[in-house]
């Protein structure tokens, strides 16, 4: 389906193994299953998301699980993503962190399952051959059914070469206005690798950014949704987070219009802004201690 066929968060976009993938998804960072997350996961299924992204670093597993149990639709409505953590990345303990995040999420298999940085830390040299390695423990996962699909995120091209002629379905990184890594996207686009975007909204500060606020009225929409359209309309798929049903449905709602030309040409200039400060090769953020 081309971006401009796409009608709602839930329709798909083909991935280059054959599977496919709602065109918007749900974050899920810092939606803490201690804080009673499953609730907002409650309001993110009213909202209709049913593309749902975590990873075994973020402690919402459990709350997606709950949440997915609780709505009574069928596991298959759901695209679930998960990853693997920088501690785990030997083959086995790959393993292990898989069947962990599948216990948790009360299921059998997850949609899509992802590396989560390519690297442990600055001075880990060996990451070439770490993720070599991985990389064959994750088809032998989806071969055994545990994952549909198998991606990467976080990866540069020169990660994405580490893996020879093997080519990842998904590649998810930050992106968004004002921080679009052109030079992944390109990389990834000649090879038939989707982007996602995490940070689609820069962490909600791009929505208090007063010229990106000018433009959206230009457009006539909330800055958050030109944001989010902006992403789709490039082909990247976006990951919002919120906690409030109301901007959840702001956030799904981006189907009813295309952007102007002079609004996407200010937007594909903008300047360098909310970058998180996080790099794949120098600054790995660190795992947040269980509570
Ligand atoms: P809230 O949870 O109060 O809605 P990102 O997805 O880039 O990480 O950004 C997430 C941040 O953006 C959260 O702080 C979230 O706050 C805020 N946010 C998400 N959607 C909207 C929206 N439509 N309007 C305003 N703030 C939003």
């Amino acid at each position: 389906m081309t971006q401009t066929a796409l009608q709602s968060i839930n329709d798909k976009i083909a991935l280059n193994d054959g599977r496919f993938i709602p065109c918007v998804g749900f974050g899920t960072w810092e939606i803490r299953d201690e804080a009673q997350g499953d609730k907002i996961i409650d309001l993110a299924i009213e909202a209709g998301y049913r593309h749902m992204d975590t990873a075994s670093l973020y402690h919402s597993e459990k709350s997606i699980g709950l949440a997915m149990e609780r709505s009574c639709l069928e596991r298959q409505d759901f695209f679930l993503t998960t990853k693997i953590w920088i501690d785990d990345m030997e083959p086995q303990a790959a393993r292990r962190s898989l069947l962990r995040s599948l216990d948790n999420l009360k299921t059998s298999y997850v949609d899509l399952l992802l590396i989560h940085w390519p690297r442990r830390n600055y001075t880990d040299l060996d990451w070439p051959m770490r993720i070599a390695a991985l990389w064959e423990e994750m088809l032998r996962m989806q071969d055994e059914g545990l994952t549909l699909s198998i991606g990467v995120a976080n990866f540069l091209p020169h990660h994405l070469q580490a893996l020879h002629t093997k080519r990842p379905a998904v590649d998810q990184i930050e992106w968004h206005v004002g921080y679009e890594q052109s030079e992944v996207v390109d990389y990834c686009r000649a090879r038939g690798i989707l982007v996602e975007a995490w940070a689609p909204l820069g962490r909600g500060s791009l929505l208090t950014d007063p010229n990106l606020m000018e433009l959206s009225e230009v457009q006539g929409v909330s800055t958050a949704q030109l944001c989010l359209r902006y992403a789709v309309e490039q082909g990247v798929v976006p990951l919002p987070k919120s906690s409030n049903l109301q901007r959840m449905q702001d956030n799904a709602d981006i189907f009813g219009f295309v952007l102007k030309d002079e609004v996407k040409e200010a937007l594909k200039n903008w300047p360098l802004s909310a970058y998180s400060g996080e790099h794949p090769d120098k600054a790995i953020p660190m795992m947040e201690p269980d509570l």
